[in-house]
Protein backbone atom coordinates (compact mmCIF):
# COMPACT_ATOMS: atom_id res chain seq x y z
CA UNK A 1 0.00 0.00 0.00
CA UNK A 2 1.66 3.63 -0.95
CA UNK A 3 0.25 6.52 0.87
CA UNK A 4 0.80 10.49 0.67
CA UNK A 5 -0.07 12.96 3.05
CA UNK A 6 -0.68 16.39 1.74
CA UNK A 7 -1.81 19.35 3.66
CA UNK A 8 -5.30 20.49 2.12
CA UNK A 9 -3.89 24.25 2.21
CA UNK A 10 -1.72 23.31 -0.83
CA UNK A 11 -4.05 21.45 -2.31
CA UNK A 12 -6.72 23.91 -2.56
CA UNK A 13 -4.19 26.50 -4.02
CA UNK A 14 -2.95 24.15 -6.81
CA UNK A 15 -5.84 23.58 -9.03
CA UNK A 16 -4.96 19.52 -9.01
CA UNK A 17 -7.45 17.21 -9.51
CA UNK A 18 -8.51 16.31 -6.02
CA UNK A 19 -8.73 20.58 -5.16
CA UNK A 20 -12.50 19.54 -5.62
CA UNK A 21 -13.03 16.73 -3.59
CA UNK A 22 -11.45 18.94 -0.78
CA UNK A 23 -13.94 21.83 -1.98
CA UNK A 24 -16.35 19.79 -1.59
CA UNK A 25 -15.67 17.85 2.12
CA UNK A 26 -14.12 21.01 3.91
CA UNK A 27 -17.33 22.60 4.51
CA UNK A 28 -18.88 19.51 5.52
CA UNK A 29 -15.76 18.45 7.81
CA UNK A 30 -16.61 22.23 9.40
CA UNK A 31 -20.51 21.35 9.60
CA UNK A 32 -19.78 18.06 10.94
CA UNK A 33 -17.53 19.50 14.01
CA UNK A 34 -20.19 21.79 14.90
CA UNK A 35 -22.59 19.22 15.12
CA UNK A 36 -20.98 17.05 17.15
CA UNK A 37 -19.18 19.64 19.49
CA UNK A 38 -22.53 21.10 19.88
CA UNK A 39 -23.91 18.02 21.28
CA UNK A 40 -21.57 17.86 23.93
CA UNK A 41 -21.61 21.50 24.55
CA UNK A 42 -17.82 21.46 23.61
CA UNK A 43 -17.24 24.77 22.25
CA UNK A 44 -16.31 25.21 18.50
CA UNK A 45 -14.08 27.69 19.62
CA UNK A 46 -11.48 24.81 20.58
CA UNK A 47 -11.80 23.58 16.74
CA UNK A 48 -11.22 26.95 15.11
CA UNK A 49 -8.14 27.43 17.78
CA UNK A 50 -6.60 24.14 16.89
CA UNK A 51 -7.79 22.73 13.31
CA UNK A 52 -7.02 24.68 9.95
CA UNK A 53 -6.18 24.07 5.88
CA UNK A 54 -2.77 23.20 7.04
CA UNK A 55 -3.65 20.69 10.28
CA UNK A 56 -5.82 18.65 7.80
CA UNK A 57 -4.68 16.25 5.60
CA UNK A 58 -5.95 14.26 2.52
CA UNK A 59 -4.41 10.57 2.23
CA UNK A 60 -4.61 9.08 -0.90
CA UNK A 61 -4.43 5.00 -0.51
CA UNK A 62 -3.72 2.95 -3.54
CA UNK A 63 -3.95 -1.79 -2.79
CA UNK A 64 -2.32 -3.22 -5.41
CA UNK A 65 -3.53 -6.17 -6.09
CA UNK A 66 -1.81 -9.10 -4.03
CA UNK A 67 -1.25 -12.95 -5.09
CA UNK A 68 -1.88 -13.58 -0.92
CA UNK A 69 -4.65 -11.68 0.00
CA UNK A 70 -5.24 -14.09 2.97
CA UNK A 71 -1.93 -13.78 4.41
CA UNK A 72 -1.24 -9.80 3.50
CA UNK A 73 -3.17 -7.02 5.10
CA UNK A 74 -3.80 -4.03 2.49
CA UNK A 75 -3.97 -1.47 5.51
CA UNK A 76 -2.92 -3.00 9.71
CA UNK A 77 -5.84 -2.95 12.05
CA UNK A 78 -5.99 0.92 13.52
CA UNK A 79 -8.37 3.73 15.00
CA UNK A 80 -7.68 6.76 13.12
CA UNK A 81 -5.18 9.82 14.75
CA UNK A 82 -7.64 12.65 14.11
CA UNK A 83 -11.05 13.64 15.38
CA UNK A 84 -12.76 12.44 12.85
CA UNK A 85 -12.13 10.68 8.93
CA UNK A 86 -14.53 11.33 5.82
CA UNK A 87 -13.56 8.18 3.65
CA UNK A 88 -14.28 8.33 -0.07
CA UNK A 89 -13.78 4.78 -1.79
CA UNK A 90 -14.08 3.16 -5.07
CA UNK A 91 -16.26 0.31 -5.79
CA UNK A 92 -13.83 -2.20 -4.51
CA UNK A 93 -14.56 -4.33 -1.94
CA UNK A 94 -11.84 -4.08 1.35
CA UNK A 95 -12.86 -1.77 4.11
CA UNK A 96 -13.38 -3.70 7.07
CA UNK A 97 -14.28 -2.91 10.99
CA UNK A 98 -14.08 -4.53 14.14
CA UNK A 99 -17.87 -4.96 15.87
CA UNK A 100 -18.29 -7.20 18.78
CA UNK A 101 -14.89 -8.78 17.75
CA UNK A 102 -15.74 -9.67 14.45
CA UNK A 103 -14.78 -8.03 11.47
CA UNK A 104 -17.25 -6.83 8.97
CA UNK A 105 -17.16 -5.32 5.29
CA UNK A 106 -18.29 -2.03 4.85
CA UNK A 107 -20.20 -2.62 1.29
CA UNK A 108 -18.72 -0.54 -1.41
CA UNK A 109 -20.75 2.94 -2.28
CA UNK A 110 -18.69 5.46 -4.42
CA UNK A 111 -21.97 7.82 -4.17
CA UNK A 112 -21.96 7.71 -0.30
CA UNK A 113 -18.70 8.99 1.76
CA UNK A 114 -18.21 7.01 5.18
CA UNK A 115 -17.19 9.32 8.73
CA UNK A 116 -15.34 7.70 10.94
CA UNK A 117 -14.61 9.12 14.57
CA UNK A 118 -10.87 9.30 15.46
CA UNK A 119 -8.86 8.87 18.71
CA UNK A 120 -9.38 12.10 19.33
CA UNK A 121 -12.87 12.91 19.79
CA UNK A 122 -13.03 9.56 21.63
CA UNK A 123 -10.43 10.89 24.14
CA UNK A 124 -12.02 14.59 24.25
CA UNK A 125 -15.82 12.83 24.29
CA UNK A 126 -14.59 10.73 26.94
CA UNK A 127 -15.67 7.98 25.31
CA UNK A 128 -19.53 9.29 24.63
CA UNK A 129 -18.05 9.39 20.52
CA UNK A 130 -16.10 6.11 19.93
CA UNK A 131 -13.57 5.52 17.10
CA UNK A 132 -14.04 2.22 15.13
CA UNK A 133 -11.24 -0.16 14.42
CA UNK A 134 -10.78 -0.90 10.92
CA UNK A 135 -8.73 -2.30 8.16
CA UNK A 136 -8.22 -3.07 4.50
CA UNK A 137 -8.07 -6.83 3.17
CA UNK A 138 -5.82 -6.84 0.50
CA UNK A 139 -7.67 -8.11 -3.18
CA UNK A 140 -6.02 -10.74 -5.70
CA UNK A 141 -7.54 -9.03 -8.53
CA UNK A 142 -8.16 -5.43 -8.38
CA UNK A 143 -6.72 -2.93 -7.02
CA UNK A 144 -7.95 -0.20 -5.16
CA UNK A 145 -8.52 3.07 -4.43
CA UNK A 146 -9.84 5.77 -1.49
CA UNK A 147 -9.14 9.08 -0.41
CA UNK A 148 -9.43 10.03 3.36
CA UNK A 149 -9.94 13.53 4.61
CA UNK A 150 -8.66 13.64 8.08
CA UNK A 151 -10.11 16.40 10.12
CA UNK A 152 -7.18 16.89 13.15
CA UNK A 153 -5.15 19.43 15.06
CA UNK A 154 -2.01 20.60 15.55
CA UNK A 155 0.79 18.99 17.29
CA UNK A 156 0.57 20.94 20.09
CA UNK A 157 -2.93 20.88 20.45
CA UNK A 158 -3.70 19.65 24.12
CA UNK A 159 -6.73 16.94 24.28
CA UNK A 160 -8.21 16.42 27.30
CA UNK A 161 -11.75 15.21 28.02
CA UNK A 162 -14.73 17.67 28.30
CA UNK A 163 -16.26 15.52 31.50
CA UNK A 164 -15.45 14.27 34.73
CA UNK A 165 -13.90 11.92 35.93
CA UNK A 166 -11.48 11.72 32.94
CA UNK A 167 -10.86 7.99 31.15
CA UNK A 168 -7.96 9.51 29.84
CA UNK A 169 -5.05 11.66 30.55
CA UNK A 170 -4.41 14.69 28.75
CA UNK A 171 -2.03 14.56 26.31
CA UNK A 172 -0.79 16.39 23.26
CA UNK A 173 -1.69 15.72 19.43
CA UNK A 174 2.73 15.15 19.19
CA UNK A 175 2.22 12.42 22.24
CA UNK A 176 0.18 10.56 20.92
CA UNK A 177 1.78 10.38 17.19
CA UNK A 178 5.54 9.77 19.16
CA UNK A 179 3.57 7.15 21.16
CA UNK A 180 1.85 5.52 17.93
CA UNK A 181 4.92 5.82 16.24
CA UNK A 182 7.01 3.90 19.20
CA UNK A 183 4.19 1.35 19.98
CA UNK A 184 4.50 0.83 15.64
CA UNK A 185 8.03 0.23 16.02
CA UNK A 186 8.21 -2.32 18.93
CA UNK A 187 5.12 -4.31 18.86
CA UNK A 188 4.44 -3.73 15.15
CA UNK A 189 0.85 -2.22 15.73
CA UNK A 190 -0.18 0.84 16.44
CA UNK A 191 -1.68 0.26 20.30
CA UNK A 192 -3.98 3.72 19.88
CA UNK A 193 -5.92 5.14 22.61
CA UNK A 194 -5.59 2.48 25.44
CA UNK A 195 -1.88 4.03 26.42
CA UNK A 196 -3.39 7.29 27.31
CA UNK A 197 -6.37 5.90 29.98
CA UNK A 198 -6.06 6.35 33.39
C1 LIG B 1 -7.16 5.27 6.47
C2 LIG B 1 -8.23 4.29 6.21
C3 LIG B 1 -9.68 3.22 4.65
C4 LIG B 1 -9.75 2.85 3.20
O1 LIG B 1 -6.58 5.79 5.50
O2 LIG B 1 -6.90 5.53 7.67
O3 LIG B 1 -8.74 3.74 7.13
O4 LIG B 1 -10.83 2.45 2.78
N1 LIG B 1 -8.58 4.06 4.94
O5 LIG B 1 -8.74 2.94 2.50
NI1 LIG C 1 -8.25 4.65 8.99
Amino acid sequence: MSQQHIPLSVLAEDGSSVDGFVRAVSPLAESLVQILAEELNIKFSYFQHNCSANTCYLRLNRYPTCPFPSKIVGLLPHEDPSFFTIVHQDHIEGLQLMKDGNWISVKPNSQALIVNIGDLFRALSNGVYTSVKHRVIAAEKVERFSVAFFYGPSIDAVIESYATPPLYRKFTFGEYQEQTMKDLKEAGEKVGLSRFLL
